[in-house]
C-alpha cells in the first residue's frame, strides 16, 4: 500500500477541570504537525485505539493550569517507515501513540505483533495482553482456592470476564457484580460464573448476602465504592480483597467514601492493591495459560468496536458509562 503522508493533522485532546465529572465536551480536536522518524524511529499508520480505563488518570484535571492533554494510549498500527532495526517497514507494531492517523514512535518502544493467522491483532490489547495478564496476575494474588466464594465486580469487562474464567477452573464459586440484565446472563452463560447481580437494581448488599451464602472469601474489586461497599457486609472474617481497579472513581477526582469501612477493621480483612506490570515473573505462565485457552477455543471474550477518528471522545466516554461488552476499540479503517 502507498501512502499519502501528511505533514500536519488532527489529534484528540483532553482539557477537564478537576471538580467535574469527565465529558465529550471536554474532548477536542486540533491540528498539529506530523514529524519525519529520526534514527531509531518508525512511522506508524494507527489502524486501532484501545480505550482504556486508566487514561483518565491523565484526563482528569488536566485543563486546571488551563493546557491540555494530547490523549496517549495503546494503539496497534502499521510501520510504514522504519529507521529502527527491530521493526520491519509492513509490520504491526503496538505501542503508545496519539489518538491520531500517524504518530512517530521510537522503535525500542513498540512490540512487533507476531502475525498470527488464528485471532486478529486486537486480542494483544485485551485478552492476551494488560487485560488478560491483570486477570491473570490479580488471581495469582487472590490465591483463591477450590470451594472458595469469590466476587468480581464489572464481570463481564475484559478484565472480570477472564478473572471469572480463571476462577472458574481453579474450582472456586464464582459470583460477578455487572450492569444490567444482558451482562449478568452473559456472565453466566459465557465467562464462567456461577450467578451475577445487577448492580443497577436496588438492595445489592442484601442480595449479596444472600448470594454469597456462607460468606465470600475474595473480593476481586475492579469498579470501587458502589460495589466494594455492599461487599464488605458479605465478606467472611479473614476475607481478602485484591484491589485491581477503581473504574467507577475515573470520571472525576473526588474523593472516595465507604460506609462500611469500619467492617476492614472489624473482619480483619487483608486489602492488596496491584499493578500488572509489576508483577512479571508471572507474566509467562499467564501468557501460556490465555494463548492454550485462546487457541483451544475455551476462552471467551468480547470486543466492542467503534469506527472512525471523530468517534473517539464519544466511544471513551460510553466505555466509563459501562455501555457495550468487554474491550473498547476504536478502528480507524
Ligand atoms: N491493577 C492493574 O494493573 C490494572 C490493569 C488493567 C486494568 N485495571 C483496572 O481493572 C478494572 C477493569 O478494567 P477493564 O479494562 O476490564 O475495564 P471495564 O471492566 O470495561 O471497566 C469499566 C466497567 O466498570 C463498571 N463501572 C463503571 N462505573 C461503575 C459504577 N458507577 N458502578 C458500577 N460499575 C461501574 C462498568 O461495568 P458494568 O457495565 O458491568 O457496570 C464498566 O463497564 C478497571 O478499574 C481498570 O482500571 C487494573
Amino acid at each position: 500500500v502507498s501512502y499519502d503522508v501528511p505533514s500536519r493533522l488532527e489529534g484528540w485532546h483532553v482539557r477537564h477541570r478537576g471538580a467535574a465529572s469527565l465529558e465529550v465536551s471536554d474532548f477536542f480536536l486540533r491540528e498539529e504537525n506530523l514529524a519525519q522518524p529520526d534514527e531509531g524511529e518508525v512511522l506508524v499508520r494507527t489502524r486501532w485505539l484501545s480505550l482504556d480505563p486508566y487514561l483518565s488518570f491523565a484526563m482528569i484535571g488536566s485543563g486546571d493550569s488551563g493546557a491540555s492533554w494530547p490523549v496517549q494510549g495503546r494503539i496497534i498500527g502499521e510501520a510504514v517507515q522504519s529507521r529502527a532495526k527491530n521493526v520491519p517497514v509492513g509490520s504491526t507494531v503496538l505501542g503508545t501513540g496519539q489518538w491520531r492517523e500517524w504518530n512517530v514512535l521510537r522503535g525500542a518502544d513498540v512490540d512487533v505483533l507476531p502475525g498470527d493467522p488464528h485471532w486478529p491483532s486486537t486480542v494483544h490489547f485485551g485478552v492476551l495482553g494488560a487485560s488478560g495478564l491483570t486477570a491473570w496476575v490479580g488471581m495469582t494474588l487472590a490465591a483463591v482456592q477450590p470451594g472458595e466464594t469469590i466476587l468480581i465486580s464489572a464481570a463481564t469487562g475484559p478484565v472480570g470476564s477472564v478473572c471469572g474464567q480463571i476462577a472458574r477452573e481453579r474450582g472456586a464459586r464464582v459470583l460477578g457484580i455487572a450492569g444490567g440484565e444482558e451482562k449478568c446472563r452473559l456472565a453466566v452463560s459465557r465467562y464462567g460464573y456461577d450467578d451475577c447481580l445487577d448492580h443497577r437494581l436496588p438492595g445489592l448488599s442484601d442480595r449479596l448476602v444472600a448470594a454469597a451464602q456462607t460468606g465470600i472469601d475474595v473480593l476481586f474489586e475492579n469498579v470501587g465504592a458502589p460495589s466494594l461497599d455492599p461487599a464488605l457486609s458479605a465478606i467472611v472474617e479473614g476475607g481478602r480483597v485484591i484491589l485491581c481497579g477503581l473504574a467507577a472513581h475515573y470520571r472525576t477526582g473526588d474523593p472516595i467514601a465507604l460506609t462500611n469501612f469500619r467492617l476492614i477493621l472489624r473482619k480483619h480483612l487483608t486489602m492488596r492493591g496491584f499493578a500488572w506490570t509489576e508483577h512479571r515473573d508471572m507474566h509467562p505462565a499467564g501468557r501460556a495459560w490465555l494463548t492454550e485457552r485462546l487457541a483451544e477455543g475455551t476462552l471467551a471474550y468480547d470486543e466492542t468496536v467503534s469506527t472512525g477518528l471523530p468517534q473517539a471522545a464519544e466511544a471513551y466516554v460510553a466505555m466509563l458509562f459501562g455501555k457495550g461488552l468487554g474491550k473498547h476499540l476504536l478502528q480507524l479503517p
